[in-house]
């Protein structure tokens, strides 16, 4: 299974700035084998994005998307319109679309069916926040947000799961190695025999993505900001695969 590099541009970079990022990362990128590098910009640059990597090994990803296929649902994008691009992957559950705009486990539940059904791939995120952790209810909260982001669905090899703790986003405290690999195993454990691979989110840079990666039950990453510099990005996949 090869390993997920992915880049959540978040809400970051123009088509100018975009243009720019794929030309850096396109000219300089040497296209590690073993390794699936997706980037998801904005939803307004992904199909200026889908031009700029064509021919290109980047895979596409969008950082969100609506459960139904059309109809009256203002500012919201629908799988076909992903499809219609090209756009192979798709983050759902994000910590910030749980929080800021609210996001339920059912409603990304239902993104995650329709996601598949479309022939596009889900990154599920789940995740706890530091309240959550300090309590010691870490493993409780991933279970249920997991259980729920993929009830109904028998068979999650065409998903990826990405642990992305809420304490760890933004910060600059990536969780330790050996917590991710706690965590992932447990994860692995709910999966059962289900080939998901499980990725790690939350504060992955440079310096810290070898050892995080050396773990067996890492088997890739979801990058922010240091995913917004295409040369930082480079890096990260050669830190992940020396
Ligand atoms: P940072 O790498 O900026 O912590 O963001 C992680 C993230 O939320 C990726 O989806």
């Amino acid at each position: 299974m090869n390993l997920l590099i992915g880049a959540n541009f978040k809400m970051n970079k123009t088509n100018t700035e975009l243009l720019e990022y794929f030309q850096t990362f396109t000219t300089e990128y040497p296209n590690t084998p073993g390794v699936d590098v997706m980037i998801a910009p904005a939803t307004i640059g992904l199909s200026k994005a889908a031009e700029f990597i064509e021919n290109s090994p980047i895979h596409l990803g969008a950082q969100n998307m609506f459960s139904e296929l059309s109809g009256a649902y203002t500012g919201e994008t629908s799988p076909l319109m992903l499809q219609d691009i090209k756009c192979e992957y798709v983050i759902l559950g994000h910590s910030e679309r749980r929080t800021i705009f609210g996001e339920t486990d059912e409603m990304v539940n239902k993104k995650v069916k329709t996601a598949l059904a479309h022939n596009i791939r889900p990154i599920l995120c789940i995740g706890e926040n530091l309240a959550q952790k300090e309590e010691g209810q870490t493993k409780d909260i991933l279970r249920v947000q997991l259980e729920k982001g993929l009830a109904g669905i028998e068979d999650t090899t065409n998903i990826d799961i990405a642990y992305e703790p809420v304490w760890a986003i933004g910060t600059g405290k990536s969780a330790t190695p050996e917590y991710a690999e706690e965590i992932h195993m447990f994860i692995r454990e709910i999966l059962g025999q289900q080939e998901s691979r499980i990725i790690y989110g939350g504060s992955v840079t440079e310096a810290t993505a070898h050892e995080l990666i050396s773990k067996r039950e890492v088997n890739g990453f979801l990058i922010g900001s240091a995913a917004l510099d295409p040369r930082r990005l480079i890096k990260i996949v050669e830190e992940a695969t020396r």
